[in-house]
């Protein structure tokens, strides 16, 4: 039994989903453990591309089980699409295949209300630049210990008395605070039961079926979404997202005990993008040839929301503090073949405020807005890599900026993705083979 833990490293949209597809073909079960569909995952198997929102990205082997954990927030409406979808490109989704946790807190029509309206009120520089999908508004409702969960959904009575409870307080805001149009009750009680006979088949306790997958010696595969400068408590907050992203937060959002997890890859991006609102230090502007470039070839828009995605050099310190807080194993380098044709490469080492020097993000936010990146120059690589499949084959400046991004975070890659495509990747360490 190996289980494995993948997460993203900088702000989101690393390769994520790519290299947990790739990773499947080892794996037994694939958990997803956090976050909700602000995710978007993006997998490219034979020139067909898929994006999954909800459902684990291991979900294109047949015969492999995916579980949505205890500490996913769920849209049941945006669950079933994707599922439907699925069936209706020939590939089915049984109970046998996905796995729900009934203790998952379901997103509301209310959460997403008061997503939207909350953010459009908010004036320039305050704006978080969130998906609109409803995940703080979730998150605070779980932590307030007023929220629904997918269990709810089965026992209609509970359901109906925990909605009653709270409709009147969210309506109350939507419509006082936001002059926003209120959610009606009975229309959603209708709209959920719906999603309940639909969804019940899936439901199970997930922590059980983990336990005993472990003790049978399966392999277990957790998926991380966002990624760790978008964490609630380490990111650069409040620009962050309302879950722990770290790789800390897979035992807790699946109910898995910490000593049985064995390798943790951090997925990092080959440069650095961002989506939404905050710091970025490295950030190249509009308008940069480079940062353009990497815009335009990288295809950096988001898979969520179709959001340019803001984009900017390699930023190491980034790197080492996805290292420290995630316990990193091993990376997974993604989109290594977008550098091809720059000619030089710039990797931040530090931050510069004034005289002072960081070699982490600050957490205050005024000094994380105005840090400037220190940067080393090394060379770039004119060849295009997408064919390559051998570490070897690289071209060698390709290879030193490998090792350099090595030596400098002390973390080896295990995997270097040249392309968008499942066969597009040099796998060099298989992180479920000890
Ligand atoms: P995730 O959220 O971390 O799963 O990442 P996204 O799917 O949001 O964004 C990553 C994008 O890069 C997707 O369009 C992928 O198909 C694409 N991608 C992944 N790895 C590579 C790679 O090595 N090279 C290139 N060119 N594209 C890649
Ligand atoms: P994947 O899993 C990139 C960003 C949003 C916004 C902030 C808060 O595809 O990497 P939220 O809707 O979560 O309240 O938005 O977090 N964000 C992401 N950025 N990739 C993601 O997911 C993201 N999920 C949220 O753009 O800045
Ligand atoms: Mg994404």
């Amino acid at each position: 039994m190996t289980s494995v833990v993948v997460v993203g490293t900088q702000w989101g949209d690393e390769g994520k989903g790519k290299i947990v597809d790739l990773l499947t073909e080892y794996a037994d079960y694939i958990v997803r453990f956090q976050g909700g569909n602000n995710a978007g995952h993006t997998l490219v198997v034979d020139g067909e591309q898929y994006i999954f929102h909800i459902i684990p990205s291991g979900i294109l082997y047949q015969e492999k089980t995916s579980v949505i954990g205890n500490g996913v927030i769920i849209n049941p409406e945006v669950l079933l699409h994707e599922i439907a979808e699925l069936n209706n490109r020939g590939l089915p989704i049984t109970p046998e295949r996905l796995l729900i946790s009934s203790n998952a807190h379901l997103i509301m029509p209310y959460h997403q209300s008061l997503d939207i309206a909350r953010e459009a009120s908010l004036s320039k520089g305050q704006k978080i630049g969130t998906t609109g999908r409803g995940i703080g508004p979730c998150y605070i409702d779980k932590v307030g210990r007023v929220g629904l969960k997918v269990g709810d959904l089965l026992d209609p009575a509970l359901f109906k008395a925990k909605l009653e409870a709270v409709i009147d307080e969210k309506n109350f805001i939507l419509t006082r605070q936001y002059d926003a149009e209120p959610v009606n009750a009975e229309l959603v009680i209708e709209q959920f039961a719906v999603f309940a006979d639909k969804l019940a088949p899936f439901v199970d306790n997930v922590s059980i079926v983990l336990d005993k997958a472990r003790k049978a010696g399966k392999n277990i595969l957790f998926e991380g979404a966002q990624g760790t400068q978008l964490d609630i408590d380490h990111g650069t907050y409040p620009f962050v997202t309302s879950s722990n992203t770290i790789a800390g937060n897979a035992c807790i959002g699946s109910g898995f005990g910490p000593a049985h997890i064995d390798e943790v890859i951090g997925i990092l991006k080959a440069y650095t993008t961002r989506v939404g609102e905050g710091p970025f230090p490295t950030e190249l502007p509009e308008g940069d040839i480079v940062g353009d470039t990497l815009q335009t070839k990288g295809h950096e828009f988001g898979a969520t929301t179709g959001r340019r995605r803001r984009c900017g050099w390699f930023d190491g310190v980034v790197a080492n503090d996805a290292v420290r807080l995630n316990g990193l194993t091993g990376f997974a380098i993604t989109k290594l073949d977008v550098l091809s044709g720059l000619q030089k490469l710039k990797i931040a080492t530090q931050y510069q405020v004034e005289q002072k020097k960081y070699d982490f993000m600050p957490d205050n936010m005024r000094i994380a807005q105005s840090v400037q990146p220190v940067y080393e120059e090394v060379e770039g690589w004119a060849e295009e890599i997408t064919d390559v499949r051998s570490y070897d084959d690289l071209p060698r400046a390709a290879k030193e900026y490998l090792k350099r991004l090595e030596e400098f975070t002390g973390t080896a890659p295990a995997i270097v993705s040249v392309g968008p495509d499942r066969d597009e990747t040099l796998l060099l360490r298989n992180p479920f083979e000890k």
